[in-house]
């Protein structure tokens, strides 16, 4: 399928954060357990697997014409090697109801959610996922590909590793010296609730449980960039036009005296060495919020007085143009922002986040920066995963007793922006 869109403006949403009842996933599991990590559970969420079309048709009401969003592997393999041909039929309704809408769909393979089973079978830590993925990516592309020309394999295929580091952080700032680039020595609270989480996986209790979200160590790293590879390869083989890439997630990391060092290699443990596994990739997807200052003592706090987001992230709109700029030093390949957006109540700020941010992206392409879209977090005020549904990231407001929608003026202002690009 040939696309004449050009720059992709648009929303993106994951599945498990808007459809509702992904019984199969690992998180679905935890959520519903005693002493859930999770603040609630995300049980119909927004309901998006019934309300799709409608959500398909206001953004395209709105002016946009890209809509990111993930096709659920727990629903398609629910159980190992057994496939439901009724999501498959769904997905395919899905991608039919973008085209019908003029809506270009980025279909992402894996947003943080597992099916159940493969973390019984050893996660995001086993030597198998790498395979069962691309398994699962063959046949989504035999049976969708027809429909789809972008596909970013691994959502913010970093987070394992930057979620170590922050475990890292925490533990130094308690005074516990963790063990470097393997498995952490969590403390006994943290270790307790885990040993209890690998009974849900019917695992024995103690058992590490490698969901996505869990700390990742250096082997974990590397079997996610082979996962992506063997995927990316999977489907090009079926279908050989797929434009397909990895999303990473990425801060603007800025530098105080003394920080140097530690900025560098944040930016190289974040992004530069990726490098040399997306090389046969045709873009990279990048996912900023904010910035991170490093200083002599590792990454600063928000400077004082500085606007905070539901989220305690620093405002930052500016963030995305300085990260593409610096992407554009270490690589030809073209950008895509997979993510980009703000927690908040007051849509005001959110419309003046867009404004900035979208600045910066115009400035970028000016600069031959080959940024080909701005896919903005999020469609729908969604499942924040262990926040739960407190942080409203939507361009489409959503009320969770009647599940109706009520677009923001920041959807409107978000499409206006498309005569710019
Ligand atoms: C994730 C989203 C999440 C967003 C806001 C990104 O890291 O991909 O799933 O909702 O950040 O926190």
């Amino acid at each position: 399928m040939n696309t004449k869109t050009g720059f992709l403006l648009g929303a993106s949403t994951a599945a498990h954060q808007v459809e509702g009842n992904n019984i199969h996933s690992d998180c679905w599991a935890l959520e519903q357990m005693e002493d859930s990590s999770y603040k609630e559970p995300s049980l119909d969420a927004a309901d998006h697997y019934n309300r799709y079309e409608e959500d398909i048709r206001l953004m395209a009401e709105a002016g946009l014409n890209a809509y990111r969003f993930s096709i659920e592997w727990a629903r398609i393999e629910p159980e190992e090697g057994i496939y439901d041909e009724n999501e498959i039929r769904h997905y395919e309704s899905v991608l039919k109801c973008c085209r019908d809408n003029g809506i270009e769909p980025v279909v992402t393979m894996h947003h943080f959610s597992s099916p159940k089973w493969l973390i019984s079978e050893g996660g995001w830590e086993s030597e198998k996922t790498p395979e069962y993925f691309a398994r699962y990516c063959r046949y989504v592309a035999e049976k969708l590909g027809r429909w789809m020309n972008y596909v970013c394999t691994i959502n913010e295929a970093n987070m394992g590793l930057q979620i170590a580091e922050v475990a890292r952080d925490m533990m130094m700032k308690m005074g516990i010296k963790p063990q470097v680039g393997v498995k952490f020595e969590l403390p006994e609270a943290f270790r307790a609730k885990q040993a209890k989480e690998a009974t849900v996986f019917g695992l024995p209790e103690g058992t590490p449980v490698n969901t996505f979200l869990t700390p990742r160590s250096e082997k974990g790293d590397r079997l996610i960039m082979r996962a992506h590879e063997m995927a990316r390869d999977a489907m090009k083989e079926i279908c050989p036009d797929l434009k397909i890439g990895a999303t990473f997630s990425l801060f603007d990391i800025q530098t105080e005296e003394g920080g140097e060092e530690a900025a560098e290699k944040v930016w190289r443990d974040d992004f530069s060495h990726y490098l040399p596994y997306l090389e046969k990739d045709d873009f990279i997807g990048i996912q900023n919020y904010t910035r991170k200052i490093m200083g002599k003592e590792g990454g600063l706090p928000a400077p004082e007085g500085s606007e905070t987001t539901q989220m305690g992230y620093e405002f930052y709109p500016e963030g995305i143009g300085h990260v593409l700029s610096r992407m554009a030093k270490e690589t030809d390949l073209p950008l895509l922002v997979t993510e980009n957006g703000i927690a908040t109540d007051d849509d005001t700020r959110r419309v003046e986040y867009i404004r900035r941010a979208l600045d910066g992206v115009r400035k970028c392409r000016e600069d031959g920066v080959p940024v080909i879209g701005y896919l903005h977090w999020s469609l729908l005020d969604n499942f924040e995963w262990q926040e739960g549904f407190s942080k409203t990231f939507g361009l489409i407001a959503v009320d969770r007793s009647s599940q109706k929608r009520t677009p923001k003026p920041s959807l409107a202002y978000l499409g206006s922006m498309k005569k710019n690009f």
